[in-house]
């Protein structure tokens, strides 16, 4: 399938460019060509990984949907209106979870809802609950400093949950932690999304991350990035992220996503190399 947008889709990315001028090379006149010609569009509902090597501009289009970095030419749209200013209507967990330490949990997990002018009650009433779905019931008093890295990449799930965005958009959310809890999150996140409707774009360095969660997976070619292809993910769901290896479709697809992105790599340090 080519990644070409089809007009009708909660994010369509038209024909995108960036070019970043740095304040190095403001002073030389030169531009750095982060991504070219980058065509997506993905459909309301989806469950959407990015893949690709370091640098090729993942995050940057995460920006853009965000509305927090503009395309040098072409277009974002968010349902179907070009993204222009900051994209208050999707919900954006970054690789660092920025949780504010000095306030607890519970108190994290409210913010957008005191935002929002939601009562005290029904706000604590709401984050209570959603703090229980991911089983951090019992912890809603403690500070984020008092949390191990997989309860405040829940924290960080739940505060972006609790006020039910369309779209959410999550940049390599579990990197940091160990196999083990990347599962369970794997498994907490899917079961969380099943059935809510809500539109996902991930983040990940990990094909087999990408594979357990997404319906779709773009993957980017080396810097300056584009969209080299898109793969339909072949496995049912629901799926067992625990043994999403023993899948009978599981090793010919993983090897054909590998090969397709080491050739991007392998290129990349050909490159670097003198
Ligand atoms: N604000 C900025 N100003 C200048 N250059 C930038 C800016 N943001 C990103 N870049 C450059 O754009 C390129 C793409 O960066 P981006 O963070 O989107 O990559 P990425 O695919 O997310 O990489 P990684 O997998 O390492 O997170 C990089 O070369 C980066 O240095
Ligand atoms: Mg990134």
């Amino acid at each position: 399938m080519t990644p070409t947008p089809s007009g009708d889709g909660i994010i369509e990315v038209s024909d995108v460019f960036k070019a970043f001028v740095t304040r190095g090379d403001r002073r030389n006149g030169r531009a750095f060509l982060a991504l070219h010609d980058v065509n997506l569009s993905i459909a309301r509902g989806r469950f959407v990984a990015f893949v690709g090597p370091s640098g090729c501009g993942k995050s940057t289009l995460l920006n853009m949907i965000a509305g927090l970095v503009r395309p040098t030419e072409g277009a974002v749209r968010y349902k179907g209106v070009p993204v222009s200013g900051v994209n208050t209507d999707v919900g954006y967990i970054t690789q660092d979870d920025n949780l504010f330490p000095w306030r607890t949990l519970r108190e994290n997990v409210e913010m957008a809802l005191e935002f929002r002018g939601v009562p005290v009650d029904r706000r604590r009433d709401l984050a209570l609950r959603y703090i229980g779905m991911v089983g951090l019931s019992g912890f809603d008093n403690h500070y984020p400093h008092e949390l191990s890295g997989g309860m405040r990449k829940r924290t960080a799930l739940v505060r972006t949950l609790i006020y039910e965005p369309d779209v959410i958009l999550m940049d390599e959310p579990f990197g940091p932690l160990d196999a083990q809890t990347r599962v369970i999150l794997q498994d907490e996140l899917l079961k969380l999304w099943d059935g809510s409707g809500k539109t996902i774009v991930f983040v990940t360095h990990d094909l087999v991350e990408a594979i357990a969660l997404s319906d779709e997976i773009a993957l980017f070619s080396r810097a300056p990035g584009t969209i080299k292809q898109v793969y339909q993910v072949p496995l049912e769901r629901p799926r067992d992220v625990f043994h999403i290896h023993a899948h009978p479709n599981f090793p010919e697809f993983y090897n054909r996503l590998w090969q397709d992105l080491k050739e991007e790599i392998t290129a990349v340090e050909l490159e670097a190399s003198p």
